[in-house]
């Protein structure tokens, strides 16, 4: 029997009360920080001390507006012109609105019926993408993300081309996939999840500009077969992360295609710049790969977590998981595009599909165009302000939206320990979000450029704040 209380938490009129005022919190939120109103980034806080403010706030009662507004508070601001780190969108509005949508209407996606429309639309965003490609044959689906994403394609990868039937009988050979030393980690994570070990993961060194070095395959390729392993898949980047430098993929897919291997790319940073007219030719042969992923929270605005998995031919995209499950479908072989858990690694996933579908229905394909041109674009500005500062250097000329660069002490301190210092100090004081990585044993600095509103403004305000934390911390 209901109670009073589940009465209470299911009352319509105190959701859209407490709906409007979220929604005017967030418009004001919305304004002010993409004019760069507020002032920080974020507030740094030490992990412990964080939770114990969370703990704490439990023992006193709390309207769910102001639980709201504290965790806005406390959290990054990515539609702050100064958030210049990590690869994560600013949410366009819209596409956050879809998401409110989908969350409360939770429709559960495995089967048809439980999500009619976000399925048909999943079908339709899956086309866009493949059409944007080249695929003519393709298909694919939304995933809980770019690492799940990879998984989900590798697994394709070793159904598609293992000798064993891996799927049902285990593998009695060694399997081997090749990719970047500079990919992302999340590719060796699901080479380690697969069963292939660390020397299943041959790391094909990058070149001096970053991108796989494509001239090593061959001599990489035949020691592992000397080794006794069975080489399934190569996966190139676009980009990397670390540099945001995208591999060569018409080379990467040459070799593929030689050794009859799988050619995957983990696009999920920037398979976005398909919809840029300026910047698509970075992923000049996407569309020979067997398998792409491409993230929509990097660079195509929408809320996390968003990725689409697409391959080049239809029935691939349902051979990776083959499974019973009596009480979703009665039939395991049919090629049935509605039931979406026949082919994704999750059972109940989220209706991922609106939030792309938003965006596209109020703006048209163009909002993706405009946002990875203005983004990659910006980038290059800010490198050559960077390449203009005699005291500063960039490790490489941005590809895409990614830059890595230091600061140069005219003193004798370590180059490394400063730059180690500056991030530091900027991530405690809060005006700018940037990152770090680490190039050849060097230590760099690490943007990306995530905002279309952060402007040269916002950029030449960094190069001042960095040089007065050089002089100041020293
Ligand atoms: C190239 C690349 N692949 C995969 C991932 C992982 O994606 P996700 O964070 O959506 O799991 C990232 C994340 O930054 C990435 O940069």
């Amino acid at each position: 029997m209901s109670t009073p209380l589940l009465h209470k938490a299911y009352d319509s009129a105190l959701f859209k009360n407490e709906g409007e005022q979220l929604v005017s919190l967030l418009a004001d939120y919305l304004h002010t920080t993409t004019t760069g109103g507020s002032d920080k980034v974020l507030r740094w806080t030490e992990p412990e001390d964080e939770y114990t403010f969370w703990q704490q706030y439990l023992s006193t009662s709390h309207s769910t507006s102001d639980f709201f507004k504290e965790v806005l508070e406390r959290s990054i601001h990515t539609h702050h012109p100064n958030y210049i780190g990590h690869q994560v969108a600013p949410t366009v509005p819209v596409s956050a609105l879809a998401t409110l949508l989908s969350a409360q209407l939770n429709n559960g996606m495995a089967v048809y019926e439980m999500g009619a429309a976000a399925t048909a639309i999943e079908r339709l965003v899956i086309n866009t993408f493949c059409k944007a490609i080249g695929y003519t044959n393709g298909d694919g689906f939304l995933t809980s993300g770019g690492t799940l994403a990879n998984l989900t394609g590798l697994l394709a990868a070793r159904r598609a081309k293992a000798t064993d039937d891996v799927w049902n009988e285990g593998h009695s050979k060694k399997l081997a996939i090749m990719v970047s030393e500079e990919a992302h980690y999340c590719v060796d994570r699901a080479a380690r999840i697969m069963g292939l070990g660390s020397d299943g993961i041959i790391k094909v060194p990058a070149g001096d500009n970053y991108q796989i070095q494509t001239d090593a395959l061959e001599s990489y390729y035949t020691s592992a077969i000397k080794n006794g392993f069975e080489v399934i898949a190569i996966v190139g980047s676009a980009p990397s992360t670390s540099t945001g430098v995208y591999d060569d993929l018409e080379k990467v897919y040459a070799f593929a295609k030689a050794k009859k291997i799988w050619f995957h790319i983990d696009a999920a940073h920037g398979g976005a710049a398909i919809f840029s007219k300026k910047y698509k030719h970075l992923l000049n042969g996407a569309h020979k790969a067997d398998s792409i992923i491409i993230d929509g929270h990097k660079m195509m605005g929408t809320s996390a977590i968003t990725t689409a998995v697409i391959f080049k031919n239809s029935t691939d995209s349902y051979a990776t998981f083959e499974q019973k499950a009596q009480y979703l479908w009665e039939k395991n072989d049919d090629a049935d595009w509605f039931n979406m858990a026949k082919r994704t690694f999750e059972c109940t996933k989220s209706m991922m599909s609106v939030r792309f579908y938003a965006i596209i229905n109020a703006y048209g394909l163009q909002f993706f165009d405009d946002f990875v041109t203005t983004l990659y674009d910006a980038a290059q500005q800010f490198s050559d302000l960077i390449a203009a500062q005699p005291d500063f250097e960039i490790a490489l000329e941005p590809v895409s939206n990614i830059v890595c660069f230091r600061y140069k002490p005219s003193n004798q301190e370590d180059v490394n320990e400063v730059n180690k210092r500056i991030r530091r100090v900027l991530l405690e004081d809060g005006e700018f979000y940037i990152v770090a990585t680490t190039l050849r044993g060097e230590y760099y600095l690490r943007t990306t450029f995530m905002n279309p509103f952060t402007t040269q403004k916002h950029t030449e305000r960094l190069i001042t704040i960095i040089r007065k934390v050089a002089a100041i911390h020293r």
